[in-house]
């Protein structure tokens, strides 16, 4: 139970990736980070300022990034830490320039006055490797307990949550060959300013019936990718 407890009140934790296909995704992630190889058919565009997304998914560019979560145990985290039927919704690969940051502090999901991003939330896990060229700043904080501490305007809500008491009370991520960070996306988090490039492995994870036809997140990638999981899952 400790675990869910910290997961639930800090609503961020550090874990670590292992096993044969953490090799595998070091190997393909080195290799579109320094842009010697990409397969096929695949390419990076740009969605933020100073990043890029893999194209046109990257469920179908290697299995491993899909074994690495069963081979590190990551189907049992999940299920410590949320206790429901939440599945892999989505992965990304994202390429960051040296700069400026492309997200200052937000929280995914959010509702002043309109409900913005997934109810309930998704929660997120990042990584981002250390290879040769990248530096080993933070590359992600998560301000600790602020998915506990909501307000329904944004004045009060940025107020509450940095001007007064929560404001040291933060949790970084750095990079590694193996840790990854899993986050509660309604946590407010920013993605740090770096000055060197770097690359990261973004999955998201949501409730079953988030993913159904006719829920706002549904597509037919979500359908491919969650399916994929669960056939692991379930065997
Ligand atoms: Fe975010």
């Amino acid at each position: 139970m400790q675990l869910a407890d910290l997961y639930y009140e800090n609503g961020s934790l550090v874990s670590k990736f292992k096993g044969p296909n953490l090799k595998k995704v070091n190997d393909i992630l080195y290799k579109l980070f320094i842009g010697s190889e990409i397969k096929k058919g695949f390419s990076f565009q740009t969605k933020y300022k100073n990043s890029s997304d893999l194209r046109p998914n990257v469920i179908d560019y290697d299995e491993c990034f899909i074994k690495v979560l069963f081979e590190s145990k990551v189907h049992n985290l999940i299920f410590d830490c949320l206790g429901a039927d939440y599945l892999l919704s989505h992965i990304q690969i994202r390429k960051l320039e040296a700069g400026n940051t492309y997200l200052d502090w937000h929280r995914d999901s959010y509702n002043y006055g309109k409900k913005v991003g997934d109810f309930p939330p998704a929660h997120k896990i990042i990584y981002h490797p250390l290879f040769k060229g990248i530096s080993n700043n933070s590359k992600l904080v998560v301000s600790r307990s602020s998915q506990l501490k909501m307000y329904n305007s944004k004045i009060s809500d940025f107020f509450h949550n940095f001007i007064t008491i929560n404001r040291n009370k933060r949790d970084f991520y750095f990079p590694s060959n193996s840790k990854f960070l899993l986050f509660n996306g309604s946590a407010f988090h920013k993605v740090c300013s770096d000055h060197k490039p770097s690359i990261c492995l973004i999955y998201n994870f949501l409730r079953k019936n988030q993913l159904q036809k006719g829920s706002p997140r549904y597509t037919t990638l979500s359908e491919k990718t969650y399916l994929a999981y669960e056939k692991i899952l379930l065997n």
